[in-house]
């Protein structure tokens, strides 16, 4: 199926499954952003947020459907410990950023390496670049994938639940940064289970395999599509100040291991 390129829409999903040669783990997904968006991804633990973002960087091909996506794409994963062991600094994440536009033949020089270094000045991490990536905290380390995104110079970046294990501060400084980079008019989508943070975002596309909803978290969020999205996990309760229904979703639901 054929998608067309909206005006000035950074990303455009048309009606798209994908699966990993099993059962389809994301169904009719269909939506679009424009320049200079926070849109949080919101779904249980598989519900298929991290598959969006592979169909999106191109690493699974979809099933069904269409993806456009104008420009890079920079991704920050999910946290993954595993790799935390090895022997690279700061700079050198961050440098890696760079490693799309040069040949693969070359290695990066010099103008690279003040790129980089840039970009983890724009994230505050210019006093650590030297430091080994797995010695940093959670949050540097977080803001670190971010300068390596930036070096990519994506006009859409990817974050993969990027808030959690953030401590408030780290999780404010975060947030500041992205307030920054869609100043810029870069879009942002952030996978998150934090139902609550995203209310502040632009937009919300809450996923359970097949798309529940896309739109405005005010007039998106609702009980209906808050049930569809996390089955009867979801606990209301009347908001002491406004009387009005609130949706919490417990704590497992943030468990990503
Ligand atoms: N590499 C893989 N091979 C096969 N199936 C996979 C693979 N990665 C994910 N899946 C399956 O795809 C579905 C969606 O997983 P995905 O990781 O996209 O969910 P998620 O919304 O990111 O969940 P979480 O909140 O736990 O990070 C799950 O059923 C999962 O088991
Ligand atoms: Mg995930």
């Amino acid at each position: 199926m054929a998608a067309r390129r909206g005006n000035g829409s950074i990303v455009e999903v048309s009606r798209l499954s994908a699966s990993y040669g099993g059962p389809i783990v994301l169904e009719n997904i269909h939506f679009r952003v424009e320049p200079g968006l926070k849109i949080g991804i919101l779904g249980p633990n598989g519900g298929g947020k991290t598959t969006l973002f592979r169909v999106l960087l191109g690493e699974l091909a979809p099933l069904r459907g269409t993806v456009l996506v104008r420009g890079s794409c920079g991704y920050v994963p999910q946290t993954e410990r595993s790799r935390l062991d090895y022997p690279v600094s700061a700079l050198d994440v961050a440098l890696m950023g760079t490693l799309t536009r040069i040949p693969w033949w070359r290695r990066p020089r010099r103008t690279e390496r003040l790129q980089a270094f840039d970009a983890l000045g724009k994230v505050g991490m210019k006093e650590l670049a030297d430091k080994q990536f797995g010695a940093l905290s959670g949050g540097q380390r977080q803001r670190v994938l971010v300068a390596r995104a930036l070096v990519q110079d994506a006009q859409l970046l990817l974050l993969d639940e990027p808030f959690s294990g953030l401590d408030s501060s780290s999780a404010e400084r975060l947030s500041a940064l992205l307030d920054q980079l869609t100043a810029e008019g870069r879009s942002i989508l952030i996978a998150t289970h934090d139902v609550e943070q995203a209310r502040a975002w632009d937009l919300v596309l809450c996923l359970n395999r097949c798309q529940v909803a896309f739109g405005q978290p005010s007039k998106t969020l609702t009980r209906w599509v808050l049930q569809a999205t996390y089955g009867g996990a979801i606990v209301a309760f009347s908001g002491r100040e406004s009387g009005q229904a609130q949706f919490i979703i417990p704590p497992h639901h943030n468990d990503t291991s």
